[in-house]
């Protein structure tokens, strides 16, 4: 079976297209695009910018982009409140895509750490240690401000116990009955995350801090499962494991207990791996990032948060 190409496409399992990708972008206050040291080929955009890669999405069939805010440090407070300002970074680049491109997916992320002066992803007591239930709130006022301004799917990455419910109480009190929930359920304490907090800038806020709090233990795996339990009960759409890779595991269990929408996040950290390796000489990149996507598929995932994902539905279309 496997002698010829025919017959090796006839008995193949699993097959990877432009709709199963979402693209994470930076959104920052400042002009043009600043380029993320730690993440070749990945920029910072403005919001002119943010539109040129809008455009190109859609015309790749690439379905949604995932922003994430990158404020001005002058603007980030212990309580992170410019994260649900009606003209802040993120408000604004959700309203500007979707006055533009009605058709394209837009989702945020609700998470305090790119304002807060603590880079915690939350309202934190004198000791730094995360306080659920006020940082809940914040979270909803932050999820109201990106529903309002015109986001089609809220991604909470926080960790929090119980906000799921809380997000979706608010957005069903608001009228916002549109508004879909990707929750990050299975959100591992990460190492992985490295390059992204260089791009938002809460790397320097957060210092030698970690979020071994409320994100998840590695070593643990049937917790993941108690997690998306709770946020489907919740009302979540979607669920979602990051990272990815290294957590191959989690997106094959949870998909086959749920059997419900399930994503995964090819973080920060897997893409800088691939492509340094790449500018060695050392691993094809184009082969290595195809493959990596494909196992997320075959592990289960019904899509992937990649910043290879314009990339990828070019190469698609080449060897189509
Ligand atoms: C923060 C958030 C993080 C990522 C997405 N949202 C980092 C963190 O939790 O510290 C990581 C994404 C990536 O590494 O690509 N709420």
């Amino acid at each position: 079976m496997r002698h010829d190409e025919f017959s090796r496409r006839l008995m193949r399992e699993h097959v990877l297209t432009a709709n199963d990708l979402i693209y994470p972008v930076f959104v920052h206050e400042g002009q043009g695009r600043v380029p993320v040291a730690s993440m070749p080929g990945v920029d910072r955009l403005s919001i002119e910018e943010l539109l040129k890669v809008g455009e190109q999405a859609l015309e790749l069939g690439v379905p949604v982009l995932d922003l994430f805010g990158v404020p001005e440090a002058s603007a980030k407070t212990a309580d992170g409140r410019i994260a649900w300002a009606e003209d802040g970074i993120i408000q604004r680049a959700i309203r500007a895509l979707k006055a533009r491109f009605p058709e394209l997916g837009v989702m945020s992320d609700q998470a305090l750490d790119p304002y807060t002066t603590h880079g915690q992803d939350g309202l934190i007591d004198e000791s730094g240690y995360i306080l659920n239930d006020e940082t809940i709130e914040a979270l909803v006022k932050q999820s109201l401000s990106h529903a309002a301004a015109g986001a089609d799917i809220l991604s909470p990455s926080d960790m929090m116990d119980g906000r799921i419910g809380a997000i979706r109480a608010a957005l069903e009190a608001a009228g916002f009955i549109h508004t879909r929930i990707m929750a990050y359920s299975a959100k591992y304490a990460s190492a992985f995350y490295g390059p992204f907090r260089s791009a938002v800038g809460s790397a320097a806020s957060l210092g030698k801090g970690n979020k071994y709090s409320y994100q998840m233990d590695p070593a643990n795996s049937d917790e993941a499962l108690h997690e998306v339990g709770l946020d489907l009960a919740e009302g979540a759409d979607m669920v979602m494991v990051k990272p990815g890779l290294p957590y191959l595991d989690i997106v094959y269990r949870v998909k086959q207990q749920f059997r419900r929408p399930t994503y995964v996040y090819q973080v920060s950290g897997e893409y800088a791996m691939i492509k340094a390796a790449a500018q060695n000489g050392w691993l094809d990149e184009r082969a290595v990032a195809m493959e990596s996507l494909l196992a997320f598929k075959r592990a289960g995932a019904d899509g992937i948060l990649t910043y290879f994902a314009l990339d990828a539905a070019r190469w698609l279309r080449e060897t189509r």
